[in-house]
């Protein structure tokens, strides 16, 4: 692997100085660098990686062993190897397929669980289920990380197909969030749904008995309109939730992977079964091209190396994720989770330190929002942040088409600025029109110059739809994956968050004063008293 990062980093010192604009002397280049799967579109044109750069980068996926790992993962190997877990969350997509862990195919587990899902699904929409007070007319989601930001975000997206209960998503300790969202609620024809992986997560299970206690200030039996979501059937049990209305799943679905099954429950109460399988039908797409696809050609593999390319070799440190659709305005701080949960990692599967950083900052909102907000940075800063697009060819407010064009074009002309950038003497010419001479023009005319050359890729499709949807999650998460097998870590552990909630755990007792600040660095026992009072 090492003369394979070595001879990247001898091709990157070679074109560093060039700009991307010159490669368009290749009239080739825009259909060249341009993938497609399902007509989904990837530009990734406007990068500095040229004809050698990805024979390069190519060779380093091949070197990494990512199609023998894919494999791997596909057929159930326990690939998350600190954990000793298969990753299977492509199971849940694939339910034609045949899948053994430890001696048994498990598709028949998850198509059992997910008509089950269909049907509870379809008694809460047609109104056989119900609350104490009647028909289910709002469902709240309590869960956090995995079991609350993908289906949160899906059903944001999904609004258009949005016809059942209003769904609502408390994932945050802070009481403000369950209070501000319980608020205005009734709870006699509300639906609690408890989800968690675990079943163990402090903030979850908190704000489940506060839920809990709410109810049962107005219905007879609160634990009737709780459902839960979990791996841990004998938690559920003691939580009082009857096993007709829990969902599980096994663990070798990961948290932030698992919004394919249960944890997708509320948004199949929102947006119904037959679009859920729509959206469930758009990752297996996506999981059939990233296992047939070349290299060169395969969406989730290219945004990989592209991604590699950026902040490995490149040295950038942050990616924005930038959907010019506002239903996708979740879609950033989903990817947090996925990719900086998941490649957020110093040390190798070997427990060796990682010869290279690991995976970058991503951060991101929707255009035009950011432009009014943090493009300036993106344009006139002195770092690069490379940018990924996303945009839909057409809207679904057929009425607002003409809000769509002017969208579009933002987003477009966002990618030619950070490409074209403006020189010196275009803004100089700009300050002379203004009547600007001497060295005020001068001094004026270096504030607007733009250094241009700044990387970013498109991804492009028809329009948001469930199946649409379903693509761009397993992309990013095939991704992941393929950027986790080249920097040689384990991208489905996360050992990470530990450390803070065991403190967490241990300042409580300090907090509540029944306990003293002894052990504590200086700075924690003086916020600590300061909270005391
Ligand atoms: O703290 C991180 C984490 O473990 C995530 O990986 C996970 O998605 C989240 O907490 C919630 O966990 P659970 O679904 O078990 O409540």
């Amino acid at each position: 692997m090492k003369a394979k990062w070595d001879a990247l980093s001898a091709h990157h010192q070679a074109v560093k100085d060039r700009h991307i604009l010159d490669l368009f002397n290749d009239a080739g280049r825009a259909q060249a660098f341009t993938a497609q799967a399902d007509g989904m579109r990837l530009d990734w044109s406007k990068t500095n990686i040229d004809a050698t750069g990805r024979r390069l980068l190519v060779d380093l996926a091949e070197a990494a062993g990512v199609a023998d790992k894919r494999r791997a993962m596909f057929t159930g190997e326990k690939i998350n190897d600190t954990e000793g877990r298969a990753v299977l969350h492509t199971a849940l997509r694939n339910l034609d397929s045949t899948v053994i862990v430890d001696g048994k195919n498990v598709i028949p587990g998850i198509v059992e669980t997910l008509e089950r899902m269909e049907a509870f699904a379809r008694d809460v929409r047609e109104g056989r289920f119900t609350g104490q007070g009647g028909r289910i007319t709002d469902v709240v989601n309590i869960g956090i990380g995995g079991s609350d930001l993908g289906p949160a975000m899906a059903t944001l997206a999904l609004a258009p197909f949005h016809d059942g209960p209003r769904c609502h998503y408390v994932s945050n300790v802070d009481g403000a969030h369950i209070a501000d969202t319980l608020k205005g609620l009734n709870p006699e024809t509300t639906l609690v749904i408890v989800a968690s992986k675990t079943f163990t997560t402090i903030e979850t299970m908190t704000n489940a008995e506060t839920a809990r206690a709410w109810m049962a200030g107005k219905v007879a039996n609160p634990a009737a309109q709780f459902a839960a979501v979990s791996t841990a059937a004998d938690k559920t049990a003691a939580f009082g939730i009857d096993p007709s209305r829990v969902f599980g799943f096994e663990d070798w679905v990961g948290g932030r992977y698992s919004m394919w099954g249960p944890i997708g429950l509320a948004l199949m109460l929102a947006v119904g079964p037959e679009d859920f399988r729509a959206f469930l039908a758009g990752g297996r797409a996506m999981d059939d091209h990233f296992q047939t696809a070349p290299f060169d050609a395969n969406l989730p593999v290219l945004l990989a190396l592209v991604g590699v390319w950026h902040n490995q070799i490149c040295g950038h440190a942050t990616r924005a994720v930038l959907p010019y659709d506002q239903r996708l305005s979740r879609l950033p701080a989903y990817l947090q989770q996925l990719e900086m949960e998941s490649n957020g990692k110093r040390v190798a599967m070997d427990g060796a330190d990682l010869p290279t950083h690991s995976g970058p900052v991503v951060w991101g909102e929707p255009g035009t929002n950011g432009q009014h907000a943090f493009y300036q940075l993106i344009h006139q800063g002195t770092r690069v942040v490379p940018c990924e697009f996303l945009v839909a060819r057409r809207g679904h407010e057929a009425d607002l088409a003409h809000q769509h064009v002017l969208l579009v074009s933002n987003c477009l002309a966002q990618s030619e600025a950070l490409l074209r950038g403006r020189s010196l003497d275009e803004a100089r010419a700009i300050m002379a029109k203004k009547g600007l001479a001497g060295a005020e023009l001068e001094r004026q005319a270096r504030h607007r110059v733009f250094p241009g050359n700044r990387p970013s890729v498109t991804l492009a499709y028809d329009r948001l739809t469930p199946f649409t949807l379903g693509q761009i999650i397993a992309l990013y998460e095939h991704r992941v994956f393929v950027e986790g097998v080249i920097l040689g870590i384990n991208s489905y552990d996360q050992w990470g968050v530990e450390l803070g909630k065991e403190l967490a755990l241990a300042l409580q007792p300090v907090l509540e004063g029944r306990q003293g600040t002894e052990g504590k660095d200086g700075s924690t026992a003086a916020l600590a008293a300061w909270f005391r009072g």
